[in-house]
């Protein structure tokens, strides 16, 4: 099969189109004749940082096609069934293997396109705004990065529970488009000190929960913009900032700071967020949240794909097609 692959960790230049064998299906697992391949802000970080799982190696966390062959122990999978699947790697290619307890089957009425780009970040979304969040109707949230693929999803699901929603982005085009999607106010943070507008805004407040993808300087200054008591959820490492955390700067006004990772097949949590993906594509199938696609690319040109989605100039999440 063709694959998008690398040799070792850098930038969108590592990408080399290149036949490579395809994958073995496990007893538990499934193989997926790849459709539609969501470019996830965390492939980025893993192309340039976290160590290859073989030479060479297919990067990439989800994708969604046609069920093609299934393991012998799986038995709620079929082939022909249209999934959407969370991989550990291997995405970036024309054949996929992923375990058959981390798919769903895609919904009737709604795309391969928008089943791709749905799990870990609306998933993830669900997550840091309620399980760790626990947000609730009247509290104020600031999200970060608002007009990424977890950006987009957080903003949507928070404005449906009721909340005041303020959100940053790094250019003023992309915050307009946000208001769409429910961003009350909306914050340049490439330019404007978000710590000052957030306690303008609340009068001094600050907020009650912020979900922050950025880290590093932006993840001190997100506790700051915290009112008393308020909840910190460390999700991403976008700003690729290593600077360290005081934990000291929780103890004023007796703040929390959780994280949160998208739970694989091992973890104990993993039914109930695979339950609350199946009812989240089943709310996109019916047309009641908007899954955000940018554009879409050749798997040939994951290069140029890659470059684009690390110019921040995306809206969503951008695709490729083997
Ligand atoms: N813990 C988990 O389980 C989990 C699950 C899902 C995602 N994540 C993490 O959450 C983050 C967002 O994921 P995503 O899929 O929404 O990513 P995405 O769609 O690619 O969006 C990332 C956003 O981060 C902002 N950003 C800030 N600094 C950046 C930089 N140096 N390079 C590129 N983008 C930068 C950009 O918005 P602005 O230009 O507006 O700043 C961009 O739109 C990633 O770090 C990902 O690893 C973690």
């Amino acid at each position: 099969m063709k694959a998008a692959v690398y040799y070792q960790n850098g930038g969108p230049e590592v990408f080399r189109y290149e036949d490579v064998a395809d994958p073995v299906c496990g007893l538990n697992d499934v193989i997926i004749r790849v459709e539609s391949i969501a470019i996830e802000g965390g492939d980025l970080i893993n192309r340039e940082l976290r160590p290859l799982a073989k030479i060479p190696h297919i990067v990439g966390y989800q994708c969604a096609g046609t069920v093609d062959v299934v393991g012998s122990e799986v038995f709620d999978r079929r082939v022909g069934d249209r999934v959407v699947a969370v991989l550990p790697w291997g995405s970036h290619a024309q054949y996929a293997v992923a375990p058959a307890a981390d798919t769903w089957i895609v919904p009737e009425g709604l795309s391969i396109d928008m089943a791709a780009a749905i799990p870990v970040a609306w998933g993830t979304a669900y997550e840091c705004l309620f399980t760790a969040g626990r947000l609730e109707n009247a509290n104020t949230v600031l999200i970060h990065a608002g007009a990424g693929a977890l950006g987009l999803a957080a903003v949507q699901l928070a404005k449906r529970a009721g909340a005041k929603v303020f959100v940053t982005a790094s250019d003023d085009s992309r915050l307009n488009q946000l208001k769409a999607f429910g961003m009350d106010i909306g914050i340049n943070y490439a330019v404007d000190d978000f710590v000052g507008k957030i306690m303008s805004y609340t009068s001094g407040r600050g907020v009650d929960l912020v979900v922050d993808s950025i880290g590093g300087k932006t993840l001190a200054s997100s506790i700051q913009s915290l009112a008393y008591g308020g909840r910190a959820v460390t999700v991403g490492v976008s700003g690729r900032d290593s600077e360290k955390l005081d934990p000291v700067m929780l103890w004023r006004g007796n703040k929390s700071l959780h994280g949160v990772y998208f739970p694989s097949c091992l973890d104990a949590e993993h039914q109930r967020v695979h339950y609350r993906v199946s009812e989240i594509l089943e709310a996109a199938a019916r047309g009641e949240i908007s899954v955000v696609i940018d554009r879409t690319f050749p798997l040939k040109f994951a290069q140029e794909a890659h470059q684009y989605v690390q110019s921040r100039r995306a809206f969503g999440r951008v695709l490729m097609r083997p």
